[in-house]
């Protein structure tokens, strides 16, 4: 079913103190917080997740912020998913613009990093968004178009059902501009419609897509107001959980 999701990417930030710490103040406040069927999903390093007891029955899940395509063995360096999910991952971030673009991950590897999370009951959170020149030629729906066909679409019904997706314009994540509220809009009411179109009405609007990209305490209500915004994939405001909490409470007027 379409839930209202807020997830956070914390990137290579924080060392285990100060992780845990942060993670023991969003359990805290998100435990107070009338979650109404939200879920929030949080993506620490994965040195921190052993450590970080989620809470299924409140909606809190962790997740990794990669894995590997490999199951196991001779790749120095590498995380696997199985090693993920038995440290309680529920959710796997798969396709995120920094690994697109430093680690060389292309769509056809993302397809094989997606089959190996299903195999290991690991949940993809896959993310899609288009570079600032394609925004500029306009090419932004193609894009992302590209990036679900080639990586999402080989799925089965059942399991695309699973998926979160995640919109992030790569011109937006980490630089304080963001998409405006009609532009997020439009590109998710079309991402749903290439999803009914590859599947159907029912799986298009049962799939919750996220917004990421710069997304903070001042701009998440015009963002989440958007009918087919269903939340959010914070980066740097994930790192304050009073922001973070800020940002869970826009949300939560969505509902
Ligand atoms: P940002 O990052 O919120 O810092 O822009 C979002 C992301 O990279 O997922």
């Amino acid at each position: 079913m379409r839930k209202k999701i807020l997830a956070g990417n914390w990137k290579m930030n924080t060392n285990i103190s100060d992780g845990l710490q942060l993670f023991l103040e969003v359990k805290s406040a998100w435990s107070q917080t009338q979650s109404h069927g939200m879920l929030c999903i949080i993506a620490p390093p994965s040195t921190h997740l052993a450590q970080f007891s989620a809470s299924p029955e409140l909606g809190l899940h962790t997740a990794g912020q990669n894995c590997s395509e490999h199951e196991a063995g001779a790749f120095t360096g590498e995380t696997s998913a199985a090693m993920l999910k038995s440290v309680k991952a529920d959710y796997v971030i798969l396709g995120h613009s920094e690994r697109r673009a430093l680690y060389g991950e292309d769509n056809t590897l993302l397809k094989r990093k997606v089959d190996t999370a299903f195999r290991h009951d690991l949940i993809p959170i896959y993310c899609c968004g288009e570079l600032e020149h394609e925004r500029e030629a306009g090419m932004q729906n193609e894009v992302v178009k590209r990036q679900l066909e080639e990586a999402l679409f080989h799925l089965n019904a059942s399991d695309f059902g699973k998926v979160v997706v995640a919109y992030e314009p790569v011109w937006a994540i980490g630089t304080g501009k963001t998409a405006t509220p009609v532009e997020a809009q439009e590109i998710h009411s079309f991402i749903r419609s290439r999803i009914e179109d590859r599947y159907n009405k029912i799986v298009a609007m049962n799939t919750s897509i996220l917004y990421g990209g710069s997304c903070n305490p001042n701009n998440a209500d015009d963002l989440f107001a958007k009918k087919d915004v269903d939340g959010g994939l914070i980066g740097g405001a994930s790192l304050n959980a009073s922001d973070f909490m800020q940002i869970a409470n826009s949300l939560s007027k969505c509902i």
